[in-house]
């Protein structure tokens, strides 16, 4: 699983699971650029994967903007001479029930977390089509197979993922490009924590492996996924959930 010379991007990094992942990555010797919306956590992150010994350079940028991606993208790859792994990990949450549901955070949720790897992925596949090798790795969600009560945007976003992952990864395996998504299962990070105790405690009770997974958990996954071990897969959806909803 060695990622030694690699350059990833990494979207959503600034804290949570996409900066486990931006850690391990560089942990493995991939030079990162560490994309976030917050301008407080993605430099935060940046100056921890160089702690490591490995070149970062944090880039503020909204991936549901197609041209702050297109900026992201391009500074990216002259900065980093070419991009190899893209983990699309940014990621929204805004949970209603359906009757409830805004107009405003149905399109939050599904610009973010649809559009954004849309933006993200066919800005960065020309430079891996032009060398003929990349990984990318889609973050989905396990509501994205069992839809969940109050985050039907949500649910759809990420099932969405399903579909554009399999779609690209059909499109792309031409040029030695995989394109797998994982979906993990209750991880705990910020996002988390935003779920009341009344609802999260029973769903917990529910987890064959008795515990929330850790941002590790999912980090390792992905780190798999970027390295050449996994170059026999593409259109994988991975669920990393501890045995939750099997
Ligand atoms: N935590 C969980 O239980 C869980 C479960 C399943 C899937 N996921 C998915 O994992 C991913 C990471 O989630 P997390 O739990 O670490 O969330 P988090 O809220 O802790 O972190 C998400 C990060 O994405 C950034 N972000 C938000 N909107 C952005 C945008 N438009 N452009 C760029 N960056 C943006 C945020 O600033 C934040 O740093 C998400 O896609 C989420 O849907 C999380």
């Amino acid at each position: 699983m060695d990622l030694t010379g690699k350059r990833a991007i990494v979207t959503g990094a600034g804290q949570g699971i996409g900066k486990q992942i931006a850690l391990k990555l560089a942990q493995r010797g991939a030079d990162l650029i560490i994309d976030d919306i917050n301008p407080q956590t993605a430099p935060q992150t940046a100056q921890e994967v160089q702690a490591l010994g490995r070149k970062a350079i944090a880039i503020v940028a909204d991936v549901s903007k197609k041209e702050e991606v297109d900026e992201l993208v391009k500074t990216a790859v002259r900065e980093l001479g070419g991009m190899d792994i893209l983990v699309n990990n940014a990621g929204i949450a805004r949970s209603s029930v359906l009757l409830r549901l805004k107009d405003k955070e149905w399109d939050e949720v599904l610009d973010v977390n649809l559009k954004g790897i849309f933006y993200c992925t066919k800005a960065v596949a020309p430079s891996m089509i032009k060398q003929r090798y990349g990984k990318i790795i889609n973050i989905s969600s396990i509501y994205g197979r069992t839809g969940a009560i109050g985050d039907a945007n949500y649910a759809a976003s990420k099932a969405g993922i399903v579909g554009f992952t399999k779609s690209v990864a059909k499109e792309l395996a031409r040029y030695t490009i995989n394109v797998n998504a994982v979906m993990p299962g209750l991880v705990d990070t910020p996002l988390l924590r935003g779920i009341p105790e009344k609802y999260l405690q029973p769903m917990i009770e529910e987890i064959p492996l008795g515990r929330v997974g850790k941002p590790e958990d999912i980090a390792n996954v992905v780190a798999f996924l970027a390295s050449d071990d996994a170059s026999y897969m593409t259109g994988a959806i991975l669920e990393v959930t501890g045995g939750w909803n099997m």
